[in-house]
C-alpha cells in the first residue's frame, strides 16, 4: 500500500454471495477520522468515494464472504443490499412501504408524499415484470380490524399515481390476500390490508413473519418511516427472504447520512418541537457534529426556565432544567454556538384567535403562554442561516397549526428554501408538514418521509428495518 498517497480509500472485498453483500472499507490515514464516523451505509461510502475519487482503489474479490466480520479501526462493515443489486426479473416481490398517510374524517388522503415516495421502487419492479405484493400499516389499530384504518384509500391513490389498478386485498394473510396473490400476473400490483390488524405484526411474531414472507421470493424494504420499528413486516420477514432496500430507503440514508457525516460547513441544525425530553438524544448527538444549534418551539421555555426566567403558562419540563443546563454547558465545551430565541410571541389561551403579543424571552408575563419565536429571533436566525452551507431541521418553531403562531416556522422555512448553494435537509413529521403546507417542498434538498425514523437516525441509533438488510 505504500505507493498510495495519504488519503487514499481502498474498498476491499465487495462480495455478492447469493443474496449477500458485504463491503469492507479500508481507509487511508487522511480521511480515517471521517470514515470512522460514517454510518454503515453504502451511500455514505459512495459519498466519500466521490469526493476522494482520485485516490481510490477498488478491488472486487468475489467469493470472500465474511458476514459479521469483527471490525477494527480501519475497517467498516457496510452495506445493505439495494434493489438494483439483485436479479428480480419475473419474481414475486414482497415490498414493505410506509403508507401511513394522514387522512381527513372522510378518509381522504391529505398528504400523499409517502405514496409518491414509494413510486420509484414500485415502477422499477413493474418494469422488471415482477409480481408486486405491497404491505403497510396505517395508524395504530392495535391488532383490531377497524374500517377507519383500512388501506383501501391508499390503493385508490396509488392506482391513480401508477396509472394502473392496484388490487386491494380484504385481509392481510387470509383467504382474500392468498387468492389475489396466487392469481397475480407479472406486472401487476396488489396491496395487503393494514398489517397492524394483526397484533403479531408489532410483536414481531416469527410465525406471522413467515406467513408474510410466503408472499414473495424477495423482500424489499422501502418503509423508511417505519424503519425504526422491529416489526414482523419491517424486520421479521428479512429472516426468511433475501432482503434488500428499495430506492426510498437508499435515498433517505444518502441525504440524511451525508448531511450528518460529511457536511459542508458551517453546519447548522434547527431543532423545534414541544419537549426537550423528546429531543435529548438528538441534541446530544448533534452537539458532536454541528457548528450552530438553533432551538425553537416549546422546548425553548424549559431552557429559559433553567436560566432562572419566568415562563408564564408556557410548556415547561421542570424535571429537565438540569438537563437543559447541561446541554448548554456541553455546547460551550464543544465550541458549538447554541442559539435560543431572544423574543417570543405569547398568547392568552390555546386557541387560534387568542389575544397575543411579542415579548423578550426574559419578560414572559404570568398568565401568558409562549407559542412562537418573535421577529427579532427570526432575523437573528436568518442572519446565522445566511452563512450556513448545510442545514438540518427537525421540529416546528412554534404552534404552526394556528396561523398567527406559524409566522416563525414559515419565515424560517421560506428563508431556507430561498438560500442558494446550501444543502437543506428536513426531518419528517411536523417540520415537513409545515413546509408542505406552504407548498415549497421542492425548494429543499431533501424532505424526509420519516418522522420518528429520521429523529432516531439523527440520534445515531440503528434502525432495525435497515439493519436487517445487512448480511442478507
Ligand atoms: C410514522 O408515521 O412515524 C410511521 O409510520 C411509524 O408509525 P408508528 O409511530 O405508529 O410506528
Amino acid at each position: 500500500m505504500s505507493e498510495f498517497k495519504s488519503g487514499f480509500v481502498a474498498m476491499l472485498g465487495r462480495t455478492n454471495v447469493g443474496k449477500s453483500t458485504l463491503v469492507n472499507l479500508l481507509v487511508g490515514e487522511k480521511i480515517a477520522a471521517t470514515a470512522n464516523k460514517v454510518q454503515t451505509t453504502r451511500t455514505a461510502i459512495r459519498g466519500i468515494v466521490n469526493r476522494e475519487n482520485s485516490q481510490i482503489i477498488f478491488i472486487d474479490t468475489p467469493g470472500i464472504h465474511k458476514p459479521k466480520t469483527k471490525l477494527n479501526e480501519t475497517m467498516i462493515e457496510t452495506s445493505f443490499g439495494v434493489i438494483k443489486d439483485i436479479d428480480l426479473k419475473g419474481k414475486r416481490v414482497f415490498v414493505r412501504c410506509d403508507f401511513n398517510v394522514p387522512m381527513d374524517e372522510n378518509q381522504n388522503i391529505t398528504d400523499n408524499r409517502r405514496i409518491v415516495g414509494a413510486l420509484p421502487t414500485i415502477k422499477y419492479l413493474l418494469d422488471n415484470e415482477c409480481k408486486v405484493i405491497l404491505c403497510s400499516h396505517l395508524g395504530r389499530p392495535k391488532g383490531q380490524v377497524k374500517k377507519e384504518f383500512s388501506l383501501a384509500p391508499v390503493a385508490k391513490e396509488l392506482s391513480k399515481q401508477l396509472g394502473q389498478e392496484v388490487l386491494m386485498a380484504e385481509d392481510v394473510v387470509g383467504e382474500s390476500a392468498q387468492k389475489l396473490a396466487e392469481n397475480l400476473q407479472p406486472g401487476q400490483v396488489m396491496l395487503l390490508e393494514n398489517v397492524r390488524f394483526h397484533k403479531e405484526e408489532t410483536d414481531n411474531d416469527p410465525e406471522f413473519a413467515k406467513k408474510l414472507a410466503s408472499f414473495g421470493d424477495i423482500f424489499v424494504n422501502d418503509a423508511f418511516g417505519t424503519a425504526h420499528r422491529a416489526h414482523a413486516s419491517t424486520e421479521g420477514v428479512a429472516h426468511y427472504l433475501p432482503a434488500v432496500s428499495g430506492f426510498l430507503i437508499e435515498k433517505e440514508l444518502k441525504f440524511l447520512g451525508e448531511a450528518l457525516e460529511n457536511p459542508e460547513r458551517p453546519f447548522v441544525a434547527i431543532l423545534g418541537g414541544k419537549k426537550v425530553s423528546d429531543k435529548i438524544g438528538v441534541i446530544d448527538s448533534l452537539l458532536e457534529k454541528v457548528d450552530t444549534l438553533m432551538i425553537g418551539g416549546g422546548m425553548a421555555y424549559t431552557f429559559f426556565k433553567s436560566m432562572g426566567y419566568n415562563v408564564g403558562n408556557s410548556i415547561c419540563e421542570l424535571d429537565k432544567l438540569d438537563l437543559a443546563k447541561s446541554l448548554m454547558e456541553k455546547a460551550k465545551a464543544k465550541g458549538v454556538k447554541l442559539m435560543l430565541p431572544v423574543d417570543t410571541k405569547v398568547g392568552k389561551e390555546f386557541k387560534e384567535d387568542t389575544e397575543s403579543k411579542t415579548v423578550k424571552y426574559t419578560e414572559i408575563p404570568d398568565g401568558w403562554e409562549g407559542f412562537d419565536i418573535g421577529a427579532e429571533t427570526i432575523k437573528m436566525y436568518q442572519d446565522e442561516l445566511s452563512k450556513a452551507k448545510t442545514v438540518i431541521w427537525n421540529g416546528p418553531l412554534g404552534l404552526f397549526e394556528f396561523d398567527q403562531f406559524a409566522i416563525g416556522t414559515n419565515a424560517i422555512a421560506e428563508y431556507l428554501g430561498n438560500l442558494e448553494n446550501v444543502t437543506t435537509v428536513i426531518g419528517g413529521g411536523d417540520s415537513a408538514a409545515a413546509i408542505e403546507k406552504l407548498g415549497i417542498g421542492d425548494k429543499f434538498t431533501h424532505i424526509s418521509t420519516g418522522g420518528g425514523a429520521s429523529l432516531e437516525f439523527l440520534e445515531g441509533k440503528k434502525l432495525p428495518g435497515v439493519e436487517c438488510l445487512l448480511d442478507k
